[in-house]
């Protein structure tokens, strides 16, 4: 995060008019309607699920102070050396747009003191996230995660509901095949007897390291473990592992919280050289993987992973507040239900198209659909194209289930052209009595 050479705005000034359609940002994708069914899908599974188990809605804003991830996910990390959108705003502050909300979420808990809230918290976000990465499958510059963290408990029990949050979000959207890989970070004391081990390890293989995990060896140790470069892989094998240096207490903690998975029959798959990519973890840490179908090759992400953060209130503030959470991968949820064809139900309602002729009609029109709209009917219309065809092309078009049909007739004699799109059948309903007229049809056609 050092200094960066200032921009020319001018430069942006001189532009006239641009050459060539803009295009967007890379690794920064628009959300097209085409797609708009699994965002919807998301936001209703994600919405009801803290719904049903107690986490309520939380927002932070986009831009944060950048030290919070400093302080928080850590200074060598990837995220914050590598990939932070850091600037500096007029007023001098140096900010970045936020990676990740975890750190946020505990600044807002602890400057709000939201502890009176319950105990412990909990709350849920669906929010957009920015690191500068290489784009490539699976792996963008802003994405979207679903949220939900607990704040205010140690007790492993939350560990483990949150876990089981995560399987009811996959259960929801009927994503089956879904390991969980955990491990235990241990507390302060535990990893602080790991890593001088881990240090000694390492020690003789350090010069065949690759160049990032030479200097992760100086600054943070455990990030070893973190590393994809093939060439580091072949010594992570041979790495001693946390669990043989747990204190009694951390040890605990991590037995009951497999046994609750067990309880609750989740499938989990024990890593020891789990990590995370993030340094506020303590104790439980935990991804989620699809399992490919047989046959089938593996999506080479994850679809989203979480932990226990009980020191992180303590490194941007002077307050211990235990706390665990996890986020999902939007983006990458979307991709596993389109590349496995996940099908989802579709309760989708009856949608009306509303086709209006003539300038009498299209005047009239409004009122009607307006008030067909208040009793909870979808209306699409195309009132701007004059002709009946051209309106009815656009009725097939929006799949319409039913096509009301105004014209100048119509207006004169009080009624209005009902049409089935399905069967083509059609009848005159009267106009002034419009939407119970409708609603008994739909009734009909259900028995
Ligand atoms: P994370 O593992 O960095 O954890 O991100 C969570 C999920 O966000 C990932 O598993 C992945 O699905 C998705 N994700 C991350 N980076 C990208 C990217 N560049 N493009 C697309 N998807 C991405 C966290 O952010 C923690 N705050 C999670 C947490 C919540 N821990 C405790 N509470």
């Amino acid at each position: 995060m050092g200094r960066r050479k200032k921009i020319d705005l001018t430069k942006i000034e001189k532009i006239k008019s641009p050459k060539t359609t803009f295009q967007n940002v890379k690794g920064m994708n628009d959300i097209l309607p085409k797609d708009q069914f699994y965002w919807q899908i998301i936001n209703d599974v994600g919405r009801k699920i803290a719904k049903l188990r107690g986490y309520y809605f939380i927002e932070t804003p986009t831009l944060e102070p950048a030290n919070l991830f400093k302080f928080s996910v850590g200074q060598y990390t990837d995220i914050v050396e590598k990939e932070m959108f850091v600037f500096e705003t007029k007023g001098k502050d140096l900010v970045a747009l936020k990676p990740e909300n975890t750190a946020s979420v505990m600044r807002a808990y602890l400057q709000h003191q939201l502890n009176y809230f319950s105990l412990p918290l909990k709350v849920f976000y669906f929010d957009r996230f920015f690191r500068y990465e290489k784009p490539q499958h699976g792996r963008e510059r802003q994405f979207h995660q679903f949220g939900f963290e607990i704040l205010g408990d140690s007790d492993p029990v939350y560990d483990a509901e949150t876990i089981l949050t995560a399987y009811h979000f996959f259960d929801e959207l009927k994503i089956k095949n879904i390991k969980v890989r955990i491990n235990t970070l241990g507390c302060k004391n535990c990893r602080l007897n790991y890593k001088n081990n881990l240090k000694a390890y390492y020690k003789k293989h350090k010069r065949k390291l690759c160049k990032d995990c030479q200097k992760r060896y100086q600054k943070n140790i455990l990030r070893l473990l973190d590393c994809k470069e093939e060439s580091c892989q072949v010594y992570k094998k041979e790495a001693p592992i946390i669990l043989d240096y747990l204190c009694n207490n951390c040890n605990n903690h991590f037995k009951v919280v497999l046994e609750v998975l067990e309880d609750n029959g989740i499938f989990y798959e024990p890593d020891p050289y789990l990590v995370r990519g993030l340094d506020y973890y303590n104790r439980t840490v935990f991804e989620f993987n699809e399992i490919p179908p047989e046959g089938d090759s593996q999506l080479n992400f994850e679809l989203g992973g979480g932990g226990r953060y009980d020191y992180l209130s303590e490194y941007i503030s002077k307050k211990e507040v235990p706390a665990v959470g996890f986020a999902l991968g939007v983006e990458r949820i979307i991709e596993l239900l389109k590349v496995r064809n996940i099908k989802q139900d579709k309760k989708e309602k009856v949608k009306i198209f509303f086709v209006a002729v003539g300038e009498q009609a299209k005047k009239s029109a409004l009122k009607y659909i307006h008030l067909l709209r208040i009793n909870n009917f979808i209306v699409d219309e195309a009132l701007g194209r004059n002709s009946l065809k051209a309106q009815m092309k656009m009725a097939d078009r929006v799949k319409a289930n039913i096509s009301l049909i105004l014209g100048q007739r119509e207006i004169y004699e009080g009624t209005i052209i009902f049409r089935d799109m399905t069967t083509g059948v059609q009848e005159n309903l009267i106009l002034n009595n419009l939407v119970e007229e409708i609603k008994n049809k739909m009734k009909l056609n259900k028995d």
